[in-house]
């Protein structure tokens, strides 16, 4: 069910959260299932309600930057770095963790990944449970994230008791994955902070190549974010068949809509921000029409679009 986010609702959450529950809450990306971290009965619950392989490891995330050398074992001075330019953010650091976090939040890995969230009832059920809450998007595995609380009802509100309502997420695409603990430091997953923000501290980063890389990381499996309708990626939605029973995402051109059944612009004036933080939503839209299959215009792949790319590219038939 949906709760109002009231301080008395924010604190029966944190104490579900505390005697092993799952409450999914938003987030400035998107809105996260989360359980205590320390906790692995709980982390346990959280593949389960997800449907979500093991292998695949957990954020953990916290509200106050004591925390971070409390869970890992931090030798990197960038991380310090890092954390105090930019979080509360979209910037999850992959760290080598401490024994305290239970090796199922990290599917066995000697490295955690850690972020705090920049989202005032995130940050205050974080606070008032157990400080470290692991959380993936509150999704069903595969399936496109949730930017409101009504996607997440929709898909998950069976096996889960409670969604704090947070109204349409900020940034609308997940967190950016930042691994330092490679000899060079790589963005494995692109997400809401980009690669030149990031690069403006540190220099040069690598860029997990979705297209000639075999993954590293669960997250960047190539079928991943997908609406259930199949979805193409097209050079020209003016080229394509049967429109008529087809729907488009479109970037900016709305004149690119004729003849579709249904359509979706994610920016009228071109902003790549504005497209990241319509994306999931039109997804989501689009995917409940009564159509065939869904055709997407590629997107600058600059700042944002980057991040918005690689979900549009996640969720296309191969
Ligand atoms: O914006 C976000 O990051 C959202 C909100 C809720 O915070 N969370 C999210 O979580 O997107 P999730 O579980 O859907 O994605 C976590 C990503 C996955 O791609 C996973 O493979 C990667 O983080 N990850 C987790 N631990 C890792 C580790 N130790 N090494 C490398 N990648 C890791
Ligand atoms: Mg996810």
């Amino acid at each position: 069910m949906i709760y109002k986010s009231t301080e008395e609702n924010i604190r029966k959450a944190a104490l579900s959260i505390l005697e092993g529950g799952l409450v999914a809450f938003p987030t400035e990306t998107v809105y996260g299932l989360g359980g205590n971290a320390l906790d692995p009965k709980a982390v346990a619950s959280i593949f389960e309600a997800k449907k979500r392989p093991s292998f695949d490891p957990l954020i953990t995330h916290i509200a106050d930057l004591e925390k971070l050398d409390e869970l890992a074992d931090i030798k990197d001075p960038r991380i310090y770095e890092l954390a105090e330019k930019f979080w509360p953010g979209a910037l999850t650091l992959i760290v080598p963790k401490k024994d305290l976090i239970p090796s199922l939040v990290t599917s066995g890995l000697p490295t955690m990944a850690i972020r705090m969230p920049d989202h005032p009832i995130a940050l205050s059920l974080i606070r008032q449970s157990s400080g470290a809450v692991a959380a993936p998007s509150a999704n069903s595995f595969g399936y496109l994230s949730p930017t409101e609380a009504r996607h997440v009802e929709e898909d998950l509100g069976a096996r889960i008791s409670m969604v704090l309502e947070g109204g349409p997420c900020r940034v609308g695409v997940e967190s950016t994955v930042l691994d330092l603990t490679a000899r060079q430091p790589i963005i494995l997953r692109p997400g809401g902070l980009t690669r030149e923000e990031i690069e403006s501290v540190l220099g040069p980063v690598d860029l997990f190549n979705r297209t000639t890389s075999s993954p590293t990381a669960p997250g960047q499996l190539a079928m991943h974010y997908s609406p259930r309708k199949p979805l193409y990626i097209v050079d020209d939605l003016g080229d394509i068949p049967h429109k008529e029973s087809a729907a488009a995402l479109i970037f900016q051109d709305i004149s690119r809509a004729e003849g579709f059944a249904h359509s979706e612009v994610l920016s009228l004036s071109g902003s790549t921000l504005e497209a990241a933080s319509r994306l999931f939503s039109a997804l989501h839209s689009l995917d409940q029409q009564d159509i065939r299959c869904i055709y997407a215009e590629k997107i600058p792949e600059e700042g944002l679009g980057r991040a918005v790319m690689d979900r549009v590219f996640k969720a296309s038939k191969k």
